[in-house]
Parts: structure tokens; sequence; C-alpha cells
């Protein structure tokens, strides 16, 4: 079978829908924040114009060139067929993982949405024992919703590139952005709205800790789905009309504009009901609420619309953590795209099981190693660990292994040669070497 390929816009608006996630509406304002607002968002936004962009051109030309799976990409692009490159592609096996715990959150999500309709908590104190609760105690409840995510995950996946990905993508993406600015211009018309704005672009050195940065690397890492070959997947599929400076900068610059919006509208509706910024990860699902529920009728419209917006931001780009690996077993096991895609999803829906069983008070005494359960493990194994890892893989591979005439010639026709050069030097050098250092801290043999 011929494999079908992403039209111009249908790519954008894909790797747009994967990199625009709970990474920007849910994570992106709530660790704002807990690190102390400006700075933090100084911090993020130069990563993700240095190394993160870097990076993700770096993957966009590995797709191109290669249009393969991301194992057989690292294959063909090594010199006189080194073999042993073959496996950074292995790390499309990070997206499976994440894939595990991701629609948790989506799952949490869809319970939120019904929530809106008929019960949201009157106050603080109930909104916060009402998520506890479901997390802890719903078990039926969260696998139910758990699973109804992976079904319309999987699904979009067996029906292909074209069918599958690029007709969710064309219907939820726009739809999003639409939902957003409906909130936007909502939130204009509040009292908080200048306070969040002074939280979140003034800059405080007071708050500013070296902790901090890695946490702004970290994320905009998951922000830009870079790491995974997620990106590289994706590209093996698009059309050679696609001008990729164009594609690649309008969705690094629509990816970051999302969170930033995101926090504007999270933050004005919390500073307008005189509350806390610095609440964690029930900053959405704890404090907004019982704000939502203070606002009447109009309240429940707004409660669906964020929390369908959510939704929607999240399933595309769950949809895309699957596809390396299932193209992975099409290119190179000779799997039909159905059989590919149940394996994979039942391996990391399996999983996913396991990791709600680790946040419930009946199991999380098994499934807790050294404080940490197994969903935050997970969490810290991928977006600390492993995605940097294979930035510094990826970023070594394109900058040093990669002939010179192929990035070349992939990339001057749209950027320029004063624009290929330091990206070159990004890539080369910068990128590898912070995200080694910040590693080096993560894991504490290096104190900073
Ligand atoms: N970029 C997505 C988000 O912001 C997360 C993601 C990570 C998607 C890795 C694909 C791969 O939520």
């Amino acid at each position: 079978m011929k494999k079908s390929k992403f039209s111009k816009v249908g790519y954008v608006l894909a790797i747009l829908g994967s990199a625009v996630g709970l990474g920007n509406i849910w994570k992106f304002p709530y660790i704002t924040g807990e690190n102390g607002g400006g700075v933090f968002v100084l911090v993020f936004l130069l990563s993700v114009f240095t190394i993160g962009i870097s990076i993700f051109v770096g993957e966009i030309i590995l797709g191109k060139i290669a249009k393969k799976d991301p194992v057989t990409t690292f294959e063909v692009l090594a010199p006189n067929g080194n073999k042993a490159y073959k496996y950074i592609g292995f790390t499309f096996i990070t997206a499976i993982l994440i894939l595990s715990f991701y629609p948790i959150v989506i799952a949490w999500i869809f319970h939120y949405i019904v929530l809106s309709i008929n019960s949201l908590p009157s106050t603080l104190k109930a909104s916060e024992t009402a998520f506890v609760s479901h997390i802890k105690d719903d078990i039926f409840l969260q696998i139910f919703y758990y699973t109804l995510a992976f079904i319309w995950i999987s699904y979009t996946i067996s029906k292909g590139v074209k069918d599958g990905i690029e007709k969710l993508n064309n219907f939820l993406m726009p739809t999003l952005f639409l939902l957003l600015l409906f909130m936007l211009f909502y939130s204009f018309t509040m009292e908080g709205f200048s306070k969040a704005f002074y939280f979140m672009f003034n800059l405080d050195f007071e708050k500013f800790n070296t902790n901090s940065i890695l946490i702004a690397v970290g994320h905009a890492f998951f922000c830009l789905s870079i790491g995974v070959t997620v990106i590289i997947s994706y590209s093996a599929s698009i059309s050679d009309k696609t001008n990729i400076a164009k594609a690649a900068l309008s969705v690094v610059i629509m990816d970051v504009l999302t969170a930033i919006l995101s926090g504007l509208i999270i933050f004005t509706i919390i500073f307008t009901a005189a509350s806390e910024p610095n609440k964690g990860a029930g900053l959405v699902f704890i404090t907004l609420p019982s704000i939502f529920y203070d606002m009447g009728t109009f309240g429940v419209v707004l409660a669906l619309v964020f929390f369908i917006s959510l939704a929607f931001a999240s399933i595309t780009s769950a949809v895309s953590m699957l596809e390396p690996a299932v193209m992975y077993l099409i290119d190179r096991k000779g799997f039909s795209r159905l059989k590919a895609t149940i394996v994979w999803s039942l391996a990391s829906y399996s999983l996913g099981i396991v990791v709600i069983l680790s946040n419930t008070n009946d199991y999380s005494t098994y499934l807790t190693f050294a404080n940490k359960n197994l969903f935050d493990w997970l969490d810290f194994l991928t977006s600390a660990i492993l995605m940097p890892l294979a930035g510094i893989f990826v970023s070594l591979f394109v900058g040093f292994v990669l002939d010179k005439d192929k990035s070349r010639n992939a990339l001057v026709p749209y950027f320029g040669i004063r624009i290929y050069n330091i990206w070159l030097f990004i890539i080369r050098y910068i990128a590898p070497i912070s995200i080694f250092i910040l590693m080096l801290k993560e894991i504490g043999i290096l104190k900073f």
C-alpha cells in the first residue's frame, strides 16, 4: 500500500497538534506559578528559541530526508551504513512510556467535562476533596475514561496519516484556537488581567533559582515534542512542497503563544478570584472549578469551554506519541497498520492501568518506590532523563554524523546560509553541552 502524506496545511496542523497539549495549557501555567513568574517565562522562551527550535528543525530534516520510521532513519542516514546509530531511533519507546500516563490526565479532563455540566464544587475545600478522592478512590471511573481516551487515540492512528491524524487535527486544532480566543477575550474584561500580565512578564530575579532553569529547559523539550522521535515520524510524511522554515517557525511561535495565552487566561481567572497562582498540578483541577462555580451559569459555559479545549489539545498530542512506534513495526517488521496499532496500544494501555493504580489509596503502597509513585517516576524518567538524553544524541547525530551536504541542502533553500550556520553551531555545541551540564545537575553530580 502506498503511504499517504500530509497536505501542506495538514502537516503544520499535525505537528502543532502534537506540540500544543497538556504541556502548554496545564503544565506551563502551574510551573510558571511555582517558579515565580516572569524570569521563568523568559528562560523558557530562551530555551525554546535556541536549543528547542534547533533540535526541532533537526528532527524535521531527519524525517524529511529519510522518509522512514525512526530506527531506519538513523540507520540509513549514518555514513557507510554504520548500523549502531539505529539505536537512537529506539527512543520512540520514550513516547510509548509517556503515552501510558498522559491519557490519565486526559481521563481526568473527561471527568471534569462531565462535572462542569452538573456538579462543579462550590468551595475550594470541596474542590480539593473532589479532585483528590477522584484520583485516589475512583478506580473504575478513571479506568473508564482512560479507556475512552485510548480508544480515540488508537482509532485515529489505525486510520493512518491522511484519514486519521490529518483529519483529526484539521478539525480539533482550529476549534481549539477559537475556544482559546474566546477565553482570552473574556479574560480581557476581567479585573485580574493586568495582575496576570504583570505576574507573567515582570522580571523578579529574587525568585530566580538555578533549578528553575532545568525545569524551563526540560519543559521546552516536552512542549515541542522533541527527543521522542515524534517530529521525525510526522516529518517522514511531509509533502515535498512544504516550506520547512515557515512550518517550523509558525509551529514554534504558535506553541509558545498558546502556552503564554493559557497562562494569562488561567492567572486572570485566578487573580480575579483573589486566589493563589502557586497551587501546583491542582491549579486547573482544584482552583479553577471552584472559581467557575462562583461565576454562576456563565461559569459553567467557561468551564466547559476550558476543559473541552484541554481535551482537544491533549488528544492530538497523545495521538502523535503512538505514530513512531507504529511506523517502526510497519516499516521494519511488515505489520499492517491496524496490527501495529493494537500491539503498541495494548502495551502502553496495560502499563497505564498500573500507573492509575499507583495513584490510588488501595494500591499506592505496592507501587511507590523511593517516595515516588509510578506516575511520578514515569514523568520524571521521561522528561528529566530520557527526552534530554535523546536530545543530546539527536543534536550530535545531526551536527556531526549526518552528511553536511544533506543538512545544507535541506535547510539553506529555506533559511539561507547565515541562519544555517547559526543553527549548525547551536546543534553541534550549545545544545548538547548545555543539556549535558543540566543533566549532571539533575542527577546531582554537579551543584550550582
Ligand atoms: N508537546 C506535548 C505537550 O505539550 C507533549 C508531547 C510530548 C507530545 C512528547 C508528543 C511527544 O503536551
